[in-house]
């Protein structure tokens, strides 16, 4: 089990090659027996997918522009990366998530292709702005997950790894996209327009994967529901609560992501 984030490097020689066989989960609720951590985890899973391999295709279409070699051969691991992590989270989709909702699917026609036409539209630059700042949130995502191994506490060892691994992964590429962006010539206001056009992708999809699932299971009728929920966000565990600044140091004119 993960200690404290000073040793994400050496937990990272823990998955020198990966493969997670997660065993057939019974409980729709397998997060902690907790309605609203099953859903948080089951909304990014499913979105992860279709997510991590756009990100990849945006990260290729830029190579040819970009001249350092060092920052190519990033790149190219970079994808190899987010390729695993679309290709594990696909396999946890189809255990954890599809046998309870199956109308919640990793193609969700209408949000991507929208997130698409937007990626395409707005250019090269801050196409790439828009993976950059994706990057950022899974990072500072990464960092506060591997800091509180807690939140892992009940959940199958497994799927456990899989998180852990992942989070290790985004927290080492962290300053690939950001460096390949400032490399092809990006600048500030590109990379401010990049991170809002993200979040209001990243939201708009988070919210509607998961108000599905809560749909499903009726659980607009549960006050529990609304008061774990509000535990969970913005209370006394409060994720968003503890990630809204570290999201938001991104807006600093001189940030990077190795600082
Ligand atoms: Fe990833
Ligand atoms: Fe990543």
């Amino acid at each position: 089990m993960i200690k404290s984030s000073s040793n994400h490097q050496n937990l990272s020689r823990q998955f020198p090659e990966v493969s997670f066989k997660t065993a057939k989960i019974s409980s729709r609720y397998w997060f902690n027996h907790s309605a609203v951590q099953t859903l948080h985890a089951n909304a990014l899973t499913t979105s992860i997918p279709y997510g991590e391999r756009f990100f990849v295709s945006c990260v290729f279409a830029s190579l040819k522009r970009l001249k350092n070699k060092t920052l190519k051969k990033k790149a190219i691991h970079f994808a190899r990366q987010e390729i695993r992590h679309s290709k594990e989270h696909f396999r946890l989709y189809i255990k954890a998530v599809k046998p309870f909702y199956p109308k919640l699917k990793v193609k969700n026609y209408f949000y991507q292709n929208l997130f698409a036409l937007v990626a395409l539209v707005v250019g090269h630059k801050i196409r790439l702005a828009m993976v950059a700042a994706m990057e950022h949130f899974t990072a500072k995502a990464g960092e506060f997950y591997l800091s509180h191994p807690e939140f892992f506490q009940g959940v199958d060892a497994t799927i456990t790894s899989l998180w852990q691994w992942h989070f290790l992964e985004e927290v080492e590429h962290k300053a690939v996209v950001f460096d390949i962006f400032y490399a092809i010539g990006g600048n500030y206001i590109q990379r401010i327009a990049g991170y809002f056009l993200s979040a209001f992708f990243l939201i708009t999809g988070f919210v509607s994967y998961f108000f599905h699932m809560v749909a499903y299971d009726k659980l607009y009728q549960s006050k529990q529901f609304y008061i774990d929920a509000f535990h969970f966000f913005w209370g006394e565990i409060g994720i968003l609560r503890k990630l809204t600044l570290p999201f938001l140091s991104y807006l600093a004119p001189h940030f990077h992501p190795n600082q």
